[in-house]
């Protein structure tokens, strides 16, 4: 774990992608999508740490479906795991999710690798279904084929935080999605 964290840049001296108000109506929308798809089903949403816990958390409160959430971890080191291309699970879900309906839900999709490692191992578990739900999708960076069935933005290929997104892990907290003024090393 690197002790060199980079400047802090104030939040609110950054420019907004997407303000909370813009936010809260895509998160809205996609529940509301959510709910009348699976009408009368019961669905697993799965979140990915640490990035996904605010849309996930927002996202669960929007879905008028029967619903249960869960959550994983992989291995970050830093941007490291998108350059290397190297994604570890260091959290698995703690319940079942064989046939039952599951969403998995993400920040971002960037280059994809996290989300096609992610649903391989979930189709492992075999589950009736398996959806993706991201916040933000940046369709020019990816590496590996992959789409999300429900997205809020898509975006170009900034570097952003807020909303549950970081930089050095700083920032998860900043209400509005914010785009940093530099893009971090290796993005
Ligand atoms: P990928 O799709 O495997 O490249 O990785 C997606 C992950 O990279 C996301 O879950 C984020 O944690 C991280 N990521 C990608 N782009 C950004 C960004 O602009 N801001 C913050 N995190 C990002």
């Amino acid at each position: 774990m690197s002790t060199n964290l980079p400047e802090f840049v104030p939040p609110g001296t950054m420019e907004v992608l997407f303000s909370k108000e813009q936010i809260a109506e895509r998160v809205r929308a996609l529940g509301k999508e959510i709910s009348e798809e699976y009408a009368g089903q019961a669905i697993v949403l799965i979140g990915v740490l640490k990035g996904a816990a605010i849309f996930l958390a927002d996202l669960a409160r929007s879905i008028e479906v029967d619903n249960t959430f869960d959550f994983v971890a992989v291995s970050s080191y830093g941007r490291a795991r998108v350059s290397s291309g190297a994604v570890k699970l260091i959290k698995d879900i703690d319940n079942p999710i064989e046939g039952k309906h599951v969403i998995l839900v993400e920040d971002i999709l960037d280059t994809g690798l996290t989300l096609s490692y992610l649903r391989g191992l979930m189709l492992q578990h075999k589950p009736a279904s398996l959806k993706i739900a991201t916040c933000l999708d940046k369709p020019e960076r990816r590496l590996v084929p992959i789409e999300a069935d429900y997205v809020c933005f898509k975006i170009p290929n900034s570097f952003v935080i807020g909303y549950g997104m970081d930089y050095a892990e700083r920032y998860r907290g900043v209400e509005d999605i914010r785009i940093m003024p530099e893009n971090p090393p290796g993005h």
